[in-house]
């Protein structure tokens, strides 16, 4: 098995055999050497800093019904809140005296937030820092609204494929959801000149080995700027409150498999993750990871963001604690750096 990552380091792919074989191997041994490989690779490119997004979640207001997320439209449980143009600038400034150089305006999909409302707090926050990354995580629109994003500055956007397999986004998704669309989006960004994310949920409902295969290899092709993946976790208030969530091992397996195919992706230790593992952001970096997303939300609202339940936002993954997050990367030898941290080409 080693030689099969050995091999996937050098040529950044794997036969879908070994591929497969590496997701299911369980062997203590082999994974170690699998997780030293990814950060070898991620020190080549990023040496051992660690980079830090701002996270905005400003509306949780959503048209959409992925059966998935708690803060889907027919989620009748579910707190909404807005906040108003004034609070993100605010949310931006605190995190820009804390040391944040990447804000992340992170929501559901909300009308409310039409392109001219977008464009307004886009050029904002880049008049209030010239020297900051902005990234979008908003979800579907049409093209004309990325490039309007786009030129008022927006840096990044995240958009996660969340399944490569059509039948799967077919269980994942309502009717009205399309997974082409989604694809066409993709593309758009990534055309239109953001750096662009992509990404999956680990362990979803009906998620097989050969879906995560797919999920590979579409990142692999895709070659996105940004992956972000973490374990499904059910939300009580969803159709899928009874399914077990994903797998901690298999998202560091998974992460640590992305960065030996996309030797300089920005690839973060999510919150999900964080939020099966107490120690999920240290795992994370020693499994390949360089980003994390710590919460720059108003208190107040954090708990309305609930994608899904117990989720992580009092501890290292406030924004407030950025100390602590400090410390412990520095415990595993990482240090958390004040930068934009934009993606850095393949040297070769
Ligand atoms: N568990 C884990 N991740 C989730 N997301 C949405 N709902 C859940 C859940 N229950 C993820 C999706 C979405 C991102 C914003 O959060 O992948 O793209």
């Amino acid at each position: 098995m080693c030689n099969a990552i050995d091999r996937l380091r050098r040529d950044r792919a794997l036969p879908d055999g070994q591929m497969r074989a590496l997701l299911l191997c369980e062997d203590r041994d082999v994974l170690s050497y699998l997780f030293q490989q990814a950060r070898r690779v991620r020190e080549e490119a990023y040496g051992r800093a660690v980079f830090i997004r701002g996270l905005v979640e400003f509306t949780n207001h959503c048209k959409n019904d992925c059966y998935y997320c708690g803060i889907r439209r027919s989620n009748a449980q579910a707190q909404r809140y807005r906040l108003q143009e004034e609070q993100i600038l605010q949310c931006a400034q605190s995190g820009y005296r804390l040391g944040f150089r990447t804000i992340v305006l992170q929501g559901g999909e909300d009308p409310f937030f039409t392109d001219e409302k977008m464009v307004s707090i886009i050029r904002g926050i880049k008049s209030q820092h010239p020297d900051c990354a902005v990234t979008l995580s908003i979800g579907e629109r049409p093209e004309k609204s990325y490039r309007a994003f786009f030129e008022a500055g927006a840096d990044r956007y995240l958009l996660r494929h969340e399944t490569a397999d059509e039948a799967h986004y077919g269980l994942l998704h309502p009717a009205g959801m399309s997974f082409r669309h989604r694809m066409d989006c993709l593309k758009a960004l990534k055309e239109i000149g953001f750096q662009t994310g992509c990404g999956f949920m680990v362990g979803s409902p009906y998620q097989t080995v050969d879906n995560l295969l797919s999920d590979l290899a579409f990142t692999a092709a895709f070659q996105p700027q940004m992956v972000g993946i973490g374990p499904f976790i059910p939300h009580r208030d969803t159709p899928f409150k009874d399914r077990a969530a994903g797998s901690a091992l298999m998202t560091l397996k998974l992460l640590a498999i992305i960065r030996l195919l996309l030797p300089t992706v920005l690839l973060p230790a999510t919150t999900a993750l964080n939020t099966l593992l107490p120690d999920g952001c240290e795992q994370g970096m020693l499994a390949g990871a360089n980003v994390v997303m710590p919460n720059l939300s108003p208190q107040g609202v954090r708990k309305k963001y609930m994608l899904y339940n117990n989720k992580a936002s009092f501890g290292s993954e406030a924004a407030e604690a950025l100390d602590s997050l400090r410390a412990r990367m520095a415990r595993i030898g990482y240090e958390v750096v004040c930068d934009r941290g934009d993606y850095r080409q393949p040297s070769c």
